[in-house]
């Protein structure tokens, strides 16, 4: 019998639903709150009200893009977090409403565990271990994922993640958010050895991250060549370099990890997992012998699928009962988001 996944995505500025047979996604509806570009950044209240808006109307368009009916969803899912709190509450509480409704099993299920996996939809089987790089607007982790149940945390980002450096560098450079397409896009014309921007590193924790001198850096560089203002050529090649100096670091610590823990699956996701430049620098190591596992570009940014493919990965690897268990909980010991 098949298991009809129905899942929700809320934590912060997109309204996600989908439905899966199984590990196949049916359907994937997102609705993104553009408005909150004029603010510059998210703003809390507002993304909470637009959730409550659109919830309705993005679940039941998922379910009817699905070609199933209601009755045979038999798995319901709901990101619980990491994230806005008053922007999840929405899409949990409906997804909640949605299986007490029916007398079907709901569980909450982790956003970032849930990026984690996502590289692997579409995959045959999921094969351990594997390293995996979460590169979020919120987050910077390095697991090294054992099984269902076990990962360890080997690094994370001791300031800023990865996305929000690319976000700040682009309002820096006067582009929209979120900065990081927008940066890609530059970067294409541009070229990445205009200018060295530093790659930090942490003492004693080689697999950690600091993106926060490479934002303070960009910040000197503007002002002291351009009085903040660079020409549009100019705009091309500081958005290269500077795509090139985080895409770098991301690579060379995860490869390093790679190397010494003797570890040839790679898996990045999350919503930088989407550059095309990250893309191809892991890509060059796979004549090294290293298998990377990208998302399709449209489950690397926020998308209830992935959310409804862990609840289902789970499901199967152990029963509805342990259905609730994240693996990322254990594993986040050094590190608390
Ligand atoms: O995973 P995600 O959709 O949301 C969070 O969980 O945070 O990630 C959003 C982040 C933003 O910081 C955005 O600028 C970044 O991912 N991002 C990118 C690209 N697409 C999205 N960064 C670099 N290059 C991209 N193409
Ligand atoms: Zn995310």
């Amino acid at each position: 019998m098949s298991v009809f996944t129905f899942a929700i995505e809320s934590s912060c500025d997109e309204t996600s639903a989908s439905v899966l047979e199984n590990e196949k996604v049916l359907s994937n509806v997102i609705s993104s709150q553009f408005f909150h570009k004029k603010y510059g950044g998210i703003v809390p209240e507002l993304a909470s009200r637009a959730h409550i808006e659109t919830i309705t109307e993005i679940a039941e368009k998922a379910i009817e893009q699905s070609g199933i009916q209601k009755e045979q969803i038999n798995l319901v899912a709901a990101a619980k977090g990491p994230g806005l709190i008053g922007s999840l509450l929405v899409g949990y509480n409906y997804a909640k409403g949605f299986a007490l409704a029916r007398n079907i099993p709901f569980t909450g299920i982790d956003h970032i565990e849930s990026h984690l996996f996502s590289s692997f939809i579409g995959e045959e089987k999921i094969i351990f271990p594997f390293l995996s790089l979460v590169v979020s607007g919120g987050h910077t982790i390095l697991f090294l994922v054992k099984n269902y149940n076990e990962s360890e945390v080997i690094g994370f980002t001791h300031d800023d993640a990865a996305g929000e450096a690319f976000d700040k560098a682009a309002k820096m450079l006067g582009l929209e958010y979120p900065g990081g397409p927008l940066i890609e896009k530059l970067a294409a014309e541009g070229d990445p050895g205009f200018h060295k921007f530093p790659k930090s590193s942490i003492k004693g924790y080689p697999y950690d991250f600091s993106f926060s001198g490479i934002k303070t850096s960009l910040l000197y560089f503007l002002k002291k060549e351009y009085n903040s203002k660079p020409d549009e050529s100019s705009l091309k090649n500081i958005a290269a370099s500077f795509q090139d100096a985080v895409t770098g670091v991301l690579v060379e610590k995860t490869i390093l990890a790679a190397k010494n823990f003797n570890i040839s699956r790679i898996a990045v996701s999350g919503g930088v997992s989407a550059n095309s430049d990250l893309r191809n620098k892991f890509n060059e190591y796979i004549k090294s012998g290293f298998r990377i596992f990208f998302p399709d570009k449209i489950y690397s940014t926020d998308n209830a699928a992935m959310i409804g493919y862990n609840a289902f990965i789970k499901y199967r690897a152990r029963g509805f009962k342990t259905l609730h268990e994240d693996i990322t909980e254990k594993a986040y010991a050094r590190f608390k988001y």
